[in-house]
């Protein structure tokens, strides 16, 4: 057989042909990116306990675009509950990362060999664990309810949260488990993802109220907090857990806002939970724009729901289903907490008072009259650039 012979000219089109073939397929998204292309959207809520994130993090799982998990590094600390937080931290890391990448065999390190959906920490408040392809319990555009997802989904494979991760363009995860910034530098350049941090903070007075009501659920974590080594640690007199978490979102805060490294820039929100209760539409429309997913009329429609249609600029607390006086409750420890142990927060939190604009009272009249607005305004200055939408380009 002959060989036809080739010009220079066409070795050179056919090579060139060849290496745009070549680009062509490296260019292609890999089997981890969602169908119908483009770059999947990693986003991280990073907050602490009571701090509202449940809340924030149910605006993203049940939005149709969005394979949300909450809390999956809660995991970790189950396994290794003589840890301190720090020495967790890269275990934890390394759990975001892997989950944010769909692959869920991460979880073989914590959770039994044979295992099904329901072994995922609250995994029910996922919609997408409750939507195809997970199961059919809601289709992908509902409004997911946990009970009735429970007993229909508990029992599904294991297997189909990775397919379900995979079929989205936002994974979206919610964490308490970070207590500085720096641990996520790694994430943040890693060219495998597309990660975006929302910064959840709240004034520390009613998590400090809030903490209280829930004290004996909080006790293995408040341990790993204080670095006891295994032991839990329920009443905290001296207020030592919350002092640290402020210390934390100072850290945070901090680093984000003041000399940011290039790689954070539009890649940090912080989000005050009082402004999204006072405003809920308006700051739900901020989140969903800085992480590139859009509010339908239908979203819409169950946000104002769930908020009691609270319009804007009105002050009342969100998220509430009680009937209760709205005022009152979001401002419960201003009659519930002794002014002793106001005082004893705030000196505690004093950087996180100053840093993220909360009032501190200086008398129990002041404490007791609600209408003294204790939630400052944000200078638009000191914020605008970390908290910058702009779309900007990888790294
Ligand atoms: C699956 O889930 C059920 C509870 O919903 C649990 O009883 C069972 O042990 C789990 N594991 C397997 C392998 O079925
Ligand atoms: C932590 O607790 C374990 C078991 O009680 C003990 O063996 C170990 O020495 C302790 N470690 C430290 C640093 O105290
Ligand atoms: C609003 O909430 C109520 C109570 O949860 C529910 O029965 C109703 O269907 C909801 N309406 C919309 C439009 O989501
Ligand atoms: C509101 O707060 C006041 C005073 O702190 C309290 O006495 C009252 O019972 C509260 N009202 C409601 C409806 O919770």
């Amino acid at each position: 057989m002959r060989l036809p012979r080739l010009s220079s000219s066409a070795v050179t089109v056919l090579l060139l042909a060849q290496t745009c073939l070549l680009l062509f397929l490296l260019s292609r998204p890999g089997p981890s990116s969602p169908a119908g292309g483009g770059a999947r959207v990693h986003v991280l809520v990073l907050s602490s306990w009571r701090s509202g994130s449940s809340f924030v993090g149910q605006l993203f799982s049940q939005h149709p675009d969005v394979f949300y998990l909450m809390e999956p590094a809660w995991h970790v600390w189950a396994a290794l509950p003589r840890g301190s937080a720090p020495a967790l931290h890269m275990a934890v890391r390394d759990l975001v990362r892997s989950v944010f990448l769909c692959d869920m065999d991460v979880f073989d390190a914590y959770l039994p060999w044979r295992r099904n959906l329901s072994d995922l920490f609250q995994w029910a408040v996922s919609r997408a664990l409750c939507s195809p392809p997970a199961c059919s319990a809601f289709s992908r555009d509902a409004i997911s309810s946990e009970a009735v997802c429970k007993p229909l989904c508990a029992r599904r494979p294991f297997a189909l949260a990775q397919e379900a991760c995979r079929s989205y363009s936002h994974v979206v995860l919610k964490e308490v488990r970070f207590f500085n910034l720096q641990v996520l530098y790694p994430l943040l350049m890693d060219p495998l993802l597309n990660l975006h941090i929302v910064h959840l903070v709240r004034d520390p007075r009613a998590v400090l109220r809030s903490r209280e009501q829930t004290a004996k659920a909080l006790a293995r974590d408040n341990g790993i907090v204080l670095g006891t080594n295994g032991t839990w640690v329920e009443a905290d007199p001296r207020l030592r857990v919350v002092g640290e978490v402020c210390r934390s979102h100072v850290r945070i805060a901090d680093a984000a806002l003041s000399k940011p490294p290039p790689f954070l820039r539009g890649r940090y929100l912080l989000v005050r939970f009082e402004d999204l209760a006072r405003n809920p539409l308006a700051e739900i429309r901020t989140l969903y724009a800085f992480t590139g997913l859009s509010l339908s009329p239908q979203l819409e429609a169950w946000i104002l729901n769930i908020t009691h249609g609270v319009g804007p600029g009105a002050r009342r607390e969100a998220f509430k289903t009680t009937s209760r006086d709205a005022l009152n409750v979001s401002q419960a420890w201003r009659h519930a907490l002794p002014f002793s142990k106001i005082r004893r927060v705030q000196e505690l939190c004093s950087g996180a008072l100053r840093l993220l604009r909360y009032r501190p009272v200086f008398s129990e009249d002041e404490q007791r009259d609600l209408t003294l607005d204790l939630v400052l305004p944000r200078g638009p200055s000191s914020f605008k650039w970390a908290s910058s939408t702009d779309a900007q380009p990888r790294p």
